[in-house]
């Protein structure tokens, strides 16, 4: 595998265009999604995004979907729910997908964080028009991976009462992309 890549802007999964049958990141929903209901969702349910090169047009080499979706004031620490519990839930955007092919996993193109910081700057974006809490992950472990410390890495925090559910405040969001002096 050569480092030499040069990234294309993350763009929305086009099936006619990007190569959906081979990507594989062992982590069997991811992979049935991308190879075969990718097509078939509706984009009234989740937008996917995937990561692509120049050099090897259609080569898949990560995506994230993205859809609205709505954080229990539970699943927030007691101060922050004093401010908001009388909600009861909240609005967030949901990173419903992430995945990595496993060829360029853990490698110097640092592709899961390149997908991740888009997603952050999208749903951030967007949040200016359509108001979110934050970024909400329900993280996917299966026995041979656990990507938890993967998002704590970049700030999220365990949800404190759903098991397996992470979130990212937008304020939390706003202070990462100032650092990655993406905004
Ligand atoms: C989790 C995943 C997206 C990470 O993508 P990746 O391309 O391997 O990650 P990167 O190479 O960009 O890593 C960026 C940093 O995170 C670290 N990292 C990557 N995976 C990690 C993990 N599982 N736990 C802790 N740290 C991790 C890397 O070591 C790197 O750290 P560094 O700054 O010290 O060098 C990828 O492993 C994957 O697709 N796994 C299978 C699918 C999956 O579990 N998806 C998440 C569903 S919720």
């Amino acid at each position: 595998m050569t480092d030499h890549f040069t990234f294309n802007p993350i763009e929305l999964l086009d099936v006619a265009r990007h190569n959906r049958k081979t990507f594989s990141c062992g982590v069997e929903v991811l992979d049935i999604f991308i190879q075969q209901k990718a097509r078939r969702e509706s984009p009234e349910l989740s937008r996917t995004f995937v990561l692509t090169c120049s050099e090897l047009p259609g080569e898949i080499f990560g995506y994230y979907s993205l859809s609205a979706t709505r954080l229990s004031s539970n699943d927030l620490p007691d101060h922050i729910k004093k401010k908001i519990g009388q909600y009861g839930a909240i609005p967030a955007t949901l990173l419903s997908r992430l995945a990595t092919s496993s060829k360029y996993q853990n490698s110097k193109l640092r592709v899961g964080e390149t997908l991740l910081i888009d997603a952050i700057h999208r749903s951030y974006r967007v949040s200016h028009d359509v108001a979110s809490y934050g970024i909400v992950v329900d993280i996917l472990k299966s026995p041979t991976s656990d990507p938890t410390k993967f998002y704590e890495r970049y700030g999220f925090c365990l949800c404190v009462e759903t098991p397996g559910r992470a979130y990212l405040p937008m304020h939390t969001v706003r202070t990462l992309l100032e650092r990655a002096e993406l905004i």
